[in-house]
């Protein structure tokens, strides 16, 4: 297949081109989508034949024996990244938000306090608020341009009602992948303040070239307070099958999950099972090792163009196709420069306050998408911004 291929999403019920105009004023007659995390590509040809497979069959009924979709999920995750995962650990939630609230749910009460490292992927902070749990931002700092854990500091912030810790690694936005010393910095941090630990790891295969990602469960000494989340739906561009893992080797943590889930009567949808088992196989490899050189040339074409305006900065990405631009150095208030965006360059973006504390200077922009729409997007930006050069 060929990423190049522009596909005219419009039309489709895809929030990201459906819900541009409505979201950001950006109309997609002329403009262009560059929010959501939502690629613009087809998903690998071994997803679309199990699709296919199961229109040509015809019967949607109950799932049934899901040891294949638990074998190729443990199988993914030994071969790409060294995990060795017992089938049994496996929960299969409605995506990761959902596997995010159902954690919130389960391991904590009304008025307990979670943590999150800002900026960082807003829903988590609205699944938090929505169930009356104390919302924790812990601001990042930034070392040579890219986000850094400064413990010292997030130490000083603690107040001692906190019971969680939800972790984005690799982190959106902001494309860090975490080196290891700074997962057992996490590690420690949690062990010091007594927080059950929820790493969402759904980023976790679209690292840069040269990059290697670390699973939390990697770490020692975590084992008892550690819930895992990891999901096929980003890397493959699935998300609207709405299905992600949850793993858990703890038994008292997986006893007490496992009670919600039953209590909540979850179960998950047939088509996203079989997508699941389909991706995680070596032609759904093959087509991410491509994916992930692609990406990776766009970001290099996205960052030299972004970069060569003066006052603009994006971020180095080492993991996810979200450039995290900061407009801090243009002196523009935030309504000026996204109006710039969103008006002149009719680019709709995630807008950086969203994100969290620390995200104000910032927009975001999805780097999924044919070559030709991020010179584009580029070409746009400069001429926007073209007074700065
Ligand atoms: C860190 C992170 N977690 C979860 C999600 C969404 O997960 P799901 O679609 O499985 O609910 C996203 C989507 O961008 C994300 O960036």
């Amino acid at each position: 297949m060929s990423f190049d291929e522009i596909i005219d999403r419009r039309g489709s019920h895809c929030v990201k081109w459906d819900m541009m105009e409505a979201l950001y004023g950006v109309s997609p007659e002329d403009g262009v989508s560059m929010w959501v995390a939502d690629m613009d590509f087809r998903p690998p040809g071994c997803i679309q034949d199990a699709v296919q497979a199961m229109l040509d069959h015809g019967v949607y009924g109950y799932f049934g024996d899901d040891s294949k979709y638990r074998a190729a999920i443990c199988w993914w995750m030994a071969e790409r990244h060294g995990w060795n995962v017992d089938p049994s650990h496996i929960f299969t939630t409605h995506g990761l938000v959902n596997g995010t609230a159902m954690c919130v749910d389960t391991f904590t009460d009304e008025g307990d306090g979670v943590v999150l490292f800002t900026p960082v992927y807003h829903a988590f902070a609205k699944v938090i608020r929505a169930a009356n749990r104390d919302l924790r931002e812990l601001e990042m700092a930034q070392d040579g341009g890219r986000y850094v854990l400064d413990f010292d500091a997030f130490d000083a912030q603690m107040t001692g009602n906190e019971k969680m810790l939800i972790l984005c690694s690799p982190h959106n936005p902001g494309g860090r992948v975490w080196t290891r010393a700074e997962l057992e910095g996490v590690a420690e941090f949690a062990r010091r303040h007594d927080l059950i630990i929820v790493s969402d790891e759904i980023h976790h295969d679209l690292v840069m070239p040269g990059q290697r990602h670390i699973p939390m469960t990697k770490i020692d000494g975590i084992a008892d307070r550690l819930v895992m989340m990891t999901a096929a739906t980003k890397t493959f561009n699935i998300a609207g099958a709405h299905v992600g893992n949850v793993i858990i080797a703890d038994d008292a943590l997986r006893a007490r999950f496992a009670a919600r889930m039953a209590a909540l009567g979850m179960s998950p949808n047939s088509f996203g099972l079989f997508m699941v088992t389909a991706a995680y196989s070596p032609a759904g490899a093959e087509w991410l090792d491509n994916l992930r050189d692609y990406i990776a040339e766009n970001a290099r074409i996205f960052d030299a163009g972004i970069n060569a305006i003066p006052g603009l900065r994006s971020m180095a990405l080492e993991a996810t196709y979200l450039a995290w631009v900061d407009f801090e150095g243009t002196g523009m208030t935030q309504e000026e420069f996204t109006d710039r965006v969103t008006g002149h360059a009719k680019i709709a973006v995630n807008y950086g306050p969203t994100f969290g504390t620390g995200g104000d200077s910032f927009l975001r922009f999805n780097l999924a998408a044919p070559r030709a729409v991020i010179e584009d997007a580029v070409a746009r930006m400069q001429k926007a911004f073209g007074d700065l050069q």
